[in-house]
């Protein structure tokens, strides 16, 4: 590594450490009494915080690292990230559950990727006014208010242990671990957001699993914070999580231990050698995957979107419809789309099960599959909006990770979430397609809703909420309109 850039961590991190206390402070701001209330107004106030503390973080970077690239749950993705050694991962709000039910667990994490590696990782949480970071070579400390800091350090216990899990759930295979393991767990502890892995960092728990899916800027801050108080971060088949890739899905899981000696799936374990020698390739893999190594340049046109809005006279945004099949997403989006065309706009839907047919053909159900689908619909998405097109997508999309990817790649303010609610229970007796039936039957696997291997993640705070048990297509067509005039588009 570069010699300079790790002289520079302690004087970054001195810099830093204000502007995530900063953010903290205003993600406070909307911390009031009435937040469940005005979530489900027009202006949500957890977008706000969310975009206020992204402000408040970007544009310190911006202006102090204009070198530098930058990947942030709320900015819309620059590819040409990926061509920079150096990558900042933010995420301005960790813990939008915890945000939501008022528990105070939720955080500020900003990262810094070298080379696909983490260097450098602040962990800010506003109301308990713990402030964690670490960096390579300098270790990982404690700030709490306006104390000193505190080196942090894992501990070295192997027996009576504590696990870390996740407030909102536990998936089946983390239970099943932990029952296999009673002889060594004393404690499970519940904890939100990034500060699971600062748990363990500071010696008060020992493992956390997670096999559910996050995205990059979830882990990065904590990784180098629990790795630089000496701490395992690994991801679930045991290779290095790597940062700044083209796809920001972690898609693996991951694990965290104060020790190797303490890994739950023990008999799974690489030796050491040859987990270093897949490190290298991974990395190498990676640099190969960058567009320079692959001689691939970006060639700008003469045309861009603004001028094809003027062209076509109108603005656009990305209308993305989530909820479970047979919940009326399609039929929802075919009327707005006929009304567009009416008043002159022109729109174009992109819709799950038509998209299967062609581009998305030899796509099936897994999990896998069903990112690989929407991450290539975000592209197409991407491709339609820069196009000057309405873009209405309908896909279930169950998963709250990649619908907060297509956010991040469209940007916020022209990405609405539309939950076209309704329940199992009603889709069944609608099952427009026979599929529900069938899915009961036991003749189609995988299936949302039915399947336990197959959840719907229902979106927290969505910018247009549809209850199709209780409105009807029209008034849905006039709800969304109606939502887009008030803002303006
Ligand atoms: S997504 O989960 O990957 O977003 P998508 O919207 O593309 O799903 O496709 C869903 C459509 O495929 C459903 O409306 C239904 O008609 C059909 N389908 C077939 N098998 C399944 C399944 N196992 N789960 C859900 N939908 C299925």
């Amino acid at each position: 590594m570069q010699n300079s850039i790790l002289e520079q961590l302690p004087s970054i991190l001195e810099d830093l450490k204000p502007v995530a206390r900063k953010a903290g402070q205003k993600i406070l701001k909307y911390y009031g009494d009435n937040i469940i209330v005005s979530l489900k107004s027009d202006q949500s106030p957890l977008t706000q915080a969310d975009t206020a503390a992204n402000t408040i973080i970007v544009s310190f970077l911006r202006s102090r690292f204009p070198d530098h690239a930058i990947l942030s749950e709320e900015s819309k993705d620059d590819k040409s990230r990926l061509e920079n050694d150096f990558c900042w991962i933010v995420d301005p709000l960790d813990g939008t559950k915890e945000f939501i039910k008022r528990n105070d667990e939720f955080t500020v994490n900003i990262a810094l990727a070298y080379k696909h590696r983490v260097i450098l990782g602040i962990i800010y949480a506003p109301v308990l006014e713990e402030l964690y970071y670490a960096a390579e070579g300098i270790g990982t400390f404690l700030e709490i208010a306006d104390k000193p800091p505190i080196k942090l350090h894992v501990n070295s216990k192997t027996t009576d242990l504590t696990v870390v899990s996740s407030r909102s759930h536990k998936s089946e295979k983390l239970v099943s671990l932990l029952s296999q393991h009673r002889d060594k767990i004393k404690s499970e502890v519940s904890k939100g957001s990034s500060l699971k892995g600062c748990l363990v960092a500071r010696g008060d728990a020992e493992i956390y699993y997670r096999f559910g899916y996050t995205m990059e800027w979830d882990t990065a801050a904590m990784q180098c914070i629990v790795e630089q108080a000496g701490g395992i971060f690994r991801q679930m088949d045991d290779s290095e999580m790597l940062y700044n890739r083209v796809n920001s899905l972690n898609e693996k899981g991951f694990y965290i231990l104060n020790s190797i000696q303490n890994a739950l799936h023990q008999d799974q374990i690489k030796n050491p050698q040859e987990q270093a020698k897949k490190s290298q390739n991974q990395v190498e893999n990676l640099q190969n995957q960058t567009n320079n190594s692959r001689n691939i340049k970006w060639h700008e046109g003469k045309v861009n979107r603004s001028d094809r809005l003027s062209l076509l006279g109108q603005k656009n945004f990305v209308l993305w419809f989530t909820g479970l099949s047979g919940s009326g997403k399609s039929t929802i989006a075919v009327a707005l789309e006929r009304e567009l065309f009416k008043q002159g706009k022109l729109a174009y839907r992109l819709d799950g099960d038509n998209i299967r047919h062609g581009l998305n053909a030899d796509l099936g159900f897994t999990p896998k599959e069903r990112n690989e689908n929407l991450r290539r619909i975000i592209e197409v998405s991407k491709l339609f909006y820069d196009a000057g097109v309405i873009v209405l997508v309908s896909f279930i999309s169950p998963y709250r990770k990649i619908r907060a990817a297509a956010r991040s790649a469209i940007g916020n303010s022209d990405f609405y979430e539309i939950y076209v609610k309704a329940s199992v229970k009603t889709c069944q007796q609608r099952d427009p397609k026979g599929l529900y039936k069938k899915a009961i039957a036991g003749e189609i696997s995988d299936f949302t809703g039915v399947s336990a291997s197959a959840p719907y993640e229902e979106p927290l705070n969505p910018e247009i909420t549809i209850d199709t048990e209780e409105v009807g297509v029209d008034q849905a067509v006039s709800m969304i309109l109606e939502r887009l005039q008030a803002d303006g588009k």
